[in-house]
């Protein structure tokens, strides 16, 4: 462990703010991150600075990521941690059912984030929204949200509830334009969390990034990653599981793209997406 980056504390990576919430503008991810590589990565990143872990019910992961967290020896209270509900159970006994798994599985009486963790037809947004409050009343979520909406679906949300949306988590990195999602956000203050941030390790092959990377002695990952959190309320949470990658993708809050580098990837073909299983909303196009 290097000093720098062992020094670094939650304070030096910025936050989104909202709802009287904090989250860390950068995240370990952990989708097929599972068994001991998994409470090591998750251990492995907290004791090198990050306070943010996203992780759900479909992981199934939940133990090693509460586990990693208390290995890392960073205060409970001190991590950003979200979760998302059990898919296909989001009627309001599911959505109850969900989170108390969550909770014993990651061994905490609270997560921070709560997510909707894919839009479904089959119940209504305001019954499941509705108790999703009613955790977050009872001191079992900090904040609520949801993932993988579209514009149509992320309107009907936020008119389903009082409560304030924290974000919408969806995949967006430098082959993915999501123009609109970002608009509709940034209207209502929520947070964009960037989930498959280095199109699952595809900006690794990317010459052009690579070329940008050499330019501010830094990787095409961390440029990808830069790329993102230099947008406003862009939240972006890569998963890696050997300490390089881990440390690597924290370090880049020192450099910043210039009007070249920013040219060169703004000529990117934005149109791929990787993440798009049978049970996807309609997207925007
Ligand atoms: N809401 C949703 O529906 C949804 C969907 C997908 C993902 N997510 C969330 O978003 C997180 C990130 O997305 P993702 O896992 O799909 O993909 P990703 O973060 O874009 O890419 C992960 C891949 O890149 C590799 N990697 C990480 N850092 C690297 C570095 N510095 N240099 C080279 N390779 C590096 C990882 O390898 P190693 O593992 O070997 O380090 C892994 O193979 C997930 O883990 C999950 O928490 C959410």
């Amino acid at each position: 462990m290097t000093t720098a980056t062992a020094e670094r504390t939650v304070e030096a990576v910025p936050c989104f703010e909202r709802d009287g919430g904090k989250m860390p503008v950068l995240g370990l991810g952990t989708f097929q991150s599972s068994g001991e590589a998994c409470r090591n990565a998750v251990e492995t990143a907290l004791k090198l600075g990050y306070r943010h872990v996203d992780t759900a019910r479909m992981y199934e992961n939940e133990v090693q990521v509460g586990q990693g967290i208390r290995d890392s020896g960073v205060p409970r209270g001190e991590v950003f941690l979200t979760t998302k509900l059990q898919m296909g159970e989001l009627h309001p006994d599911g959505v109850r059912t969900s989170c108390e798994n969550s909770l014993r599985e990651l061994s905490t009486d609270y997560v921070d984030l709560l997510l909707i963790h894919w839009p479904e037809e089959s119940v209504p947004l305001a019954d499941t929204l509705g108790a999703m409050v009613d955790l977050k009343n009872a001191g079992r979520t900090r904040h609520i949200g949801v993932s993988n909406c579209p514009v149509s679906w992320l309107e009907k949300a936020i008119k389903s509830t009082d409560e304030p949306l924290f974000c919408n988590q969806v995949e967006y990195h430098c082959y993915l334009e999501q123009g609109p999602v970002m608009k509709t956000c940034h209207d209502h203050g929520l947070g964009v969390v960037a989930y498959s941030p280095l199109a699952r390790g595809g900006v690794l092959k990317d010459d052009a990034l690579a070329r940008i990377g050499r330019k501010h002695g830094k990787t095409a990952a961390q440029v990808a990653l830069r790329w993102l959190l230099r947008q406003t309320d862009v939240i972006a949470i890569p998963k890696g599981t050997s300490e390089e990658h881990i440390r690597e993708n924290i370090d880049v809050f020192d450099f910043e793209l210039d009007h070249e580098d920013l040219a060169t990837i703004g000529d990117f073909d934005h149109g791929h997406r990787l993440i798009d299983p049978e049970w996807a909303p309609e997207w925007d196009t």
